[in-house]
């Protein structure tokens, strides 16, 4: 991709269905002298969306649409992705599988964090996957979102090391931690 640093940010839309960690790791990222991206929007499924705080926090505005039915949903996603002039789609703990139409109109523009160390473990409960099978490392990593569920090429990955006193709460919180410096490495990488 082409190199932005020094030039102007990338528009870039978050899509989140819960807690915003991530998001708000990212907005903050954004604001950095040297990101390559901008947070200038934020999509949810879900009114209650915990991350919906930094809409406000953080002055981004935000639009919140059902998926009840999904080529609705992303027909007014898209709309506002074009007012906004979005050009790179960061998803962040976002629930929703999105179509493969939707996914070739920002071909190779969309990528997404998951909390193992892929391919091990696509798709939910990966901490319990992981503690159960004994695993030596858990991680995180970013990949780029293709028509395949958690399939897509990766970007780059961080481990981290399983005791034998973890929890499956307690790996998840050491694994949001390795994901909130991952993340932006991952955006870095892909604009370097
Ligand atoms: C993260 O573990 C992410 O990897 C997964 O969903 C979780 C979202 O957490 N896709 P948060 O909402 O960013 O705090």
């Amino acid at each position: 991709m082409k190199k932005l640093i020094g030039l102007k940010k990338t528009k870039t839309a978050v899509f989140i269905s819960g807690t915003g960690s991530n998001l708000k790791n990212l907005i903050k990222f954004s604001k950095k002298k040297k990101s390559p991206i901008s947070v200038d929007l934020i999509i949810s499924n879900t009114r209650n969306a915990k991350g919906l705080k930094y809409s406000r926090k953080y002055n981004i505005q935000k639009k919140i649409v059902s998926f009840e039915n999904n080529k609705i949903a992303e027909k007014k996603v898209f709309n506002f992705l074009l007012e906004k002039k979005i050009k790179f789609i960061c998803l962040a703990g976002f629930m929703k599988v999105l179509s493969k139409n939707f996914i070739k109109k920002f071909k190779g523009k969309i990528i997404n964090i998951h909390p193992s160390l892929l391919p091990k473990y696509k798709g939910l409960n990966t901490h319990k996957k992981a503690i159960e099978n004994n695993d030596r490392f858990a991680g995180c990593s970013v990949h780029f979102v293709t028509t395949k569920v958690d399939a897509g090429k990766i970007i780059m990955q961080k481990k981290v090391k399983i005791e034998k006193r973890d929890t499956i709460t307690s790996l998840a919180k050491k694994i949001l931690k390795k994901e909130h410096l991952l993340y932006p490495a991952a955006i870095k990488k892909i604009y370097n």
